[in-house]
Order: structure tokens, then sequence, then C-alpha cells
């Protein structure tokens, strides 16, 4: 049975801490996407995670902690990360650094490796809970492995229900897509996934270029399969005009302009990229929803957000 509680509601948080403390499972909402947790220094809590997603056993979690200290008890970071970490969090930023001596996050969490991928969630309700805990929350998206990650309580329950405790309702996840992952084990920092920060603001921070993630490197996350966030519908992208049979997904009215007609969701009239992130999963999942099995999408801008949106889209479309 899973139970389903506001996240607003303190009682809850107090029961969420006591269910992660006991080694169960409780999705709760991040200002990115829904996470499922479990106690991150348990591995036979995080084992629960990696049954309930169906998620392949070498792909590592990211564990959530509430402070910076916290986060320096983990990893190693160096003054670069402690930079980016002071600029970012608590926000949609994932740090990938050499595990601390002292860490707490086992072995099953890492997936075996020397690293571990830490983040101060900014969801004020997410951050009540790792307090509430008082401990690494290791939590990846909440959904079946290879899904569409869910941006509300709704989706976490259509993914999960009844193969977790406790699901927290704390509206829709305002950034709509997951963290960007910058790892620090190499001599320069590399963007391991594009995300919901932009390219442009680590580069301001950084003060120089970042290597990786624009879809001419290799080198990324042991998460990111070609195949990923995928709807059941097929998509056909950069598409201005929709084939017969096909429904749209459009940006900025291109696809309007261009004469298409039928079912044709906008991820952002204005072409405003942060408003399209915030869309783009609710509408992959919608076309699911309403049975269409063939979707052309429109071009997407390649800077800031759309780096990230791109990126999904991509795995998306792959079968
Ligand atoms: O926004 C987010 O990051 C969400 C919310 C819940 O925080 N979480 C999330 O987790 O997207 P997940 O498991 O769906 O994606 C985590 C990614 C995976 O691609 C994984 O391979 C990568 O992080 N990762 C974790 N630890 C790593 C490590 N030590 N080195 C390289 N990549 C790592
Ligand atoms: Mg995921």
């Amino acid at each position: 049975m899973t139970e389903f509680r506001s996240a607003e509601d303190e009682a809850a948080i107090a029961l969420a801490a006591r269910i992660l403390r006991a080694g169960g499972l409780v999705a709760f909402p991040t200002e990115t996407v829904y996470g499922l947790g479990a106690a991150a220094d348990s591995p036979l809590a995080v084992a629960k995670i990696y049954a309930a997603k169906g998620r392949p056993s070498f792909n590592p979690l990211i564990a959530h902690v509430a402070s910076l200290d916290a986060a320096r008890r983990e990893a190693l970071l160096s003054d670069t990360a402690l930079r980016l970490a002071e600029k970012f969090w608590p926000g949609p930023l994932t740090l990938v650094a050499p595990v601390s001596p002292q860490g707490g996050v086992c072995d099953l969490a890492r997936a075996g490796l020397a690293s571990v991928a830490l983040r101060i969630p900014s969801h004020p309700r997410s951050l009540a809970l790792l307090r509430a805990f008082g401990g690494p929350v290791a939590a990846p998206s909440a959904n079946i492995s290879g899904h569409v990650s869910p941006v509300t309580a709704r989706h976490v329950e259509q993914e999960l229900g009844g193969r977790i405790d406790l699901i927290l309702d704390g509206g829709r996840s305002i950034a709509g897509l997951e963290s960007t992952i910058v790892s620090f084990l190499t001599d320069e920092p590399m963007i391991l996934r594009p995300g919901a920060i932009t390219r442009e603001a680590l580069q301001n921070v950084i003060g120089g270029r970042l290597r990786g993630a624009s879809g001419d490197s290799p080198i990324t996350s042991p998460g990111m399969t070609a195949s990923h966030y995928a709807p059941r519908a097929k998509l056909r992208l950069d598409a201005l005009s929709l084939e017969p049979g096909e429904a749209g997904i459009d940006f900025a009215g291109a696809m309007r302009r261009g004469n298409a007609r039928g079912v044709i969701l906008d991820l952002s009239p204005t072409g405003d990229l942060t408003e399209a992130a915030a869309n783009i999963y609710v509408f992959l999942r919608e076309l699911d929803e309403r049975g269409i099995d063939r979707a052309g999408v429109a071009p997407i801008p390649s800077e800031g957000l759309g780096e990230a949106i791109r990126d999904r889209l991509r795995r998306a479309a792959v079968r």
C-alpha cells in the first residue's frame, strides 16, 4: 500500500523521516522532478530503490543533503566545485566528486564507484524532509527506469503506486527537468548531463568553457543511455509540419505558422525556454494519456535551457 500525503503537512514530513529511518521508500517533491528516496547509508534500503524502478544497479544514485557541511562530509569538493555550490545550492545542480573517507553514502548507492553525486534541492519541502531525516537521502527520479520523469505526485502514483511506502505531494515541480550534473573527477570540470542550470550560468561562475554533454561528447553519466525519458508515443524531431496521424509538440507557434493542424501542444507560445522546460515531461505524458502513438516535435533552440530540452527529446525519440 502506498500512502499519499501533502508535503505541507508537518506530520507527513515526520512520518516520511520515520519511514526512511526504517529502510522504506518515500517519493518526495523537488524543484526539478520528484525523487524516490531511501536512506543513503543503508544498502538494504537502497536496494529497494533499484528494485522498485527496475533500474540496473550499475547506474549510481544522487545523494541529497540539507547543507554544504553535510555535502563536505560526503565528498572532497575542490575550490571550483565549492564556488559552484555556493552560487547554485540549494538548487538544481548535482556535483560529482571523489568520495570522502568519512562519507556515509553506501557502495550500492554509488554503484561501487569511488565518486559520489551530491545535490541540495531548493524545494522547501525537500529541505524539510532532509532536515527531519538528518542524513543523506539517495534519490533517483521517481519513475520506472527509462520512463518519463514525474513532475507531479499523480505522475509518481502512475509510475510507482503500490511499490513504495509514501508519496509526498508538493505540487508541480517548477523547473520540470532534472538537475545539471557536473563532474570534478578530471582536471577540468565537465558537464555529464545538461539540466535545469544552463551551461552559460555555470561558465559565468567558472570563468571558462565547460566540456561535455553537448551531443558531441561520448562522456556522460553511467545512466545516460541513448533511450531514456521515453513516452510510448514515437517522436519525430525538428518537425515543422505534421504527417498524417501525427500529433504535434510545438514551440513558439512554429508548427501553427507552418499550417499544421490537429492536436498541437505548444511548449511555450511566447518562445520562453523556462516555460518549455517546465512543460516538456507533462506534454510527453499527455501524448500517452491521449493515446497518441506518433508525434512531431518542433525545433527547439540549442542555447540556454534548450540544450537540456533537446537532450531529453533526443533520448525520448530513440527506440
Ligand atoms: O534533478 C535531479 O537530479 C533528480 C532529482 C530527484 O534530484 N534526480 C535524478 O536522478 O535525476 P537520476 O537517478 O534519475 O539521475 C542521476 C544521474 C544518473 O544519470 C547517474 O548515472 C548519475 O546521475 N550519477 C550518479 N552518481 C554518479 C557518479 N558518481 N558519477 C557519474 N554519474 C553519476
Ligand atoms: Mg531519472
